[in-house]
């Protein structure tokens, strides 16, 4: 039997180079964090981009830098700093990333970045068909690497290809503004399997396949030449034990400072709810409207004033790209604003913090806060909300969700808002502030017992189980 060789843009650490000396930090996002769980538990090889580009690379540390990643079961693509910049920052972040989420003004369609977008997702093709076989099982993750399941294909015919794609599948009217729209589509399906995590996106993406390229689609399959291609909804889990023993824990160690801080709030205010929200610093995750909105509610509502306080954790991303630039500049002057006006001698509305946490003190946050508030404007799934509930261990805590995050449609009972309705948000954080703690009780039960159930290793056996069937259907076909 082969292995399962998992390739993905980002590794699940990233490589730090200092004082000749190699650091492996975890990385951030869906992705890496939720990926790992399943990588440590199997017999995978994990191929991705190290975070260092050749630049930054010495060469004599190179064995090294295999070495470190052999220990976590990785290997490498290099790539030099201008494939990062057209590939990485470029095509995949400033074309795919914002039209994906429906932000077509920002999408830049430069037949640069395409350019490389295709020789780098030939470079990883590449290293999979150096280091796998015919019989191994190859899962490609997301949208920096569509083209690579037909560039394997065309080399290993029989192998077993599933992709995943961890962010939103755009409707046919968006996803036909590109112009290598039917690149993309044609490089999706050298797959045997491609999996979404909503029902939606698999929709969209048949609709695209159909109208742009003509192809045959019956219920979920799609026929070409003679292979058919199987599309399915897979919503991505957590690993839920993992979130709820570190918060069973938290309570027996030794206190963080952080806690400590979040404790000494807690013990000068009892009557203070903290509200936390936790996102990479993206313009899809919606934070700048998300301060607007507290803002409109300390307005409507100023009998709440010193009453609550906001927790921002931005996490920086993608600092290279203009769009994310210009985000930080408003988020920046909004928390400054804001603060600067509302704020007292014993009460800031608002706490922003820009950087990076280690899991510890994500369990800190999700544990202390009263309320989550996660409000992206476009998000494939939002795994941050199913990590709140999971850490929520004596069943309080109220969660409030963007409708337009994958994860709202798991998580019904949670308080589902549109980003974009001011009033509906303010009424729904008052409400959230007094829900009776057995309301919160119930609703969280629910949605524990679903991620409970449904966690990442299930998620990623059900997409393996569906892959194995469907090679195996049409290696029957072949053999009549
Ligand atoms: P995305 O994949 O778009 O970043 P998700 O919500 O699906 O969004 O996943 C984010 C992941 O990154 C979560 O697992 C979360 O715990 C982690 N994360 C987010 N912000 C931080 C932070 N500031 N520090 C450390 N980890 C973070
Ligand atoms: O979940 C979507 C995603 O793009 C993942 O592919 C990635 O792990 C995460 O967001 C973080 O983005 P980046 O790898 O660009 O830091």
């Amino acid at each position: 039997m082969g292995k399962t060789i998992i390739i993905s843009n980002r590794l699940p650490v990233q490589l730090q180079i200092s004082n000749g000396k190699i650091n492996a930090v975890p990385s951030v996002g869906g992705l890496a964090t939720g990926m790992k769980s399943v990588h440590s538990g199997g017999e995978s090889l994990w191929i991705g981009w190290s975070g260092l580009t050749d630049e930054e690379t010495p060469h004599e540390l190179d064995q090294n830098i295999d070495d470190a990643l052999k220990e976590h079961g990785c290997a490498k693509v290099s790539l030099n700093a201008q494939e990062v910049e057209g590939f990485y920052f470029g095509f995949s972040n400033r074309t795919i990333w914002p039209l994906f989420h429906y932000f077509m003004e920002y999408s830049e369609f430069e037949l640069d970045f395409w350019n490389t977008y295709k020789a780098v997702n030939q470079k990883f093709a590449d290293a999979i068909i150096e280091k796998s076989n015919d019989d191994d099982t190859i899962w490609v993750h997301d949208y920096q690497l569509m083209l690579v399941p037909q560039m394997v294909r065309e080399k290993r015919p029989k192998t077993s290809i599933g992709f995943f794609l961890h962010i939103p599948f755009p409707s046919y009217e968006i996803f036909r503004t590109l112009p290598w729209r039917r690149e993309v589509l044609e490089g999706l399906l050298g797959s045997d399997l491609i999996g979404f995590h909503t029902y939606d996106y698999e929709r969209h993406f048949l609709s695209s396949v159909r109208r742009i390229l003509g192809l045959e689609v019956s219920f979920n399959d799609i026929f070409m030449d003679n292979r058919v291609i199987k599309v399915d909804s897979f919503p991505m889990g957590i690993d839920y034990r993992k979130f709820k023993n570190a918060a069973l824990d938290h309570d027996k160690n030794q206190k963080s400072d952080l806690q400590e801080r979040l404790d000494s709030h807690k013990a000068s205010a009892p009557d203070t709810k903290l509200i936390l929200s936790i996102d990479r610093l993206d313009y899809s995750k919606g934070i700048a409207k998300r301060i607007n909105a507290f803002e409109y509610f300390l307005n409507k509502y100023p009998e709440y004033k010193e009453k609550v306080r906001l927790i921002i954790l931005a996490v920086p991303s993608r600092s290279n790209v203009p769009q994310y630039q210009l985000l930080k500049r408003e988020v920046d002057e909004l928390v400054g604003r804001i603060n600067g006006e509302i704020s007292t001698v014993n009460w800031t509305p608002i706490w922003y913090f820009y950087r990076s946490l280690g899991f510890e003190s994500l369990i800190d946050l999700y544990t202390t806060s009263d309320i989550a508030w996660l409000t992206p404007l476009r998000d494939g799934m939002n795994l941050v909300a199913k990590e709140y509930i999971a850490t929520r261990t004596d069943k309080t805590g109220v969660l409030i969700l963007s409708e337009m995050a994958g994860s709202a449609y798991e998580m019904n009972e949670a308080l589902l808002i549109n980003p974009n309705n001011f009033e509906q948000q303010a009424d729904t954080l008052k409400r959230a502030i007094n829900m009776p703690e057995e309301e919160q009780m119930a609703r969280n039960t629910f949605l524990q017992n679903r991620l409970e159930r449904y966690n990442v290793e299930v998620w990623a056996n059900e997409f393996m189980k569906a892959l194995k069937q469907k090679s195996s259907v049409v290696r029957n076909t072949f053999v009549a």
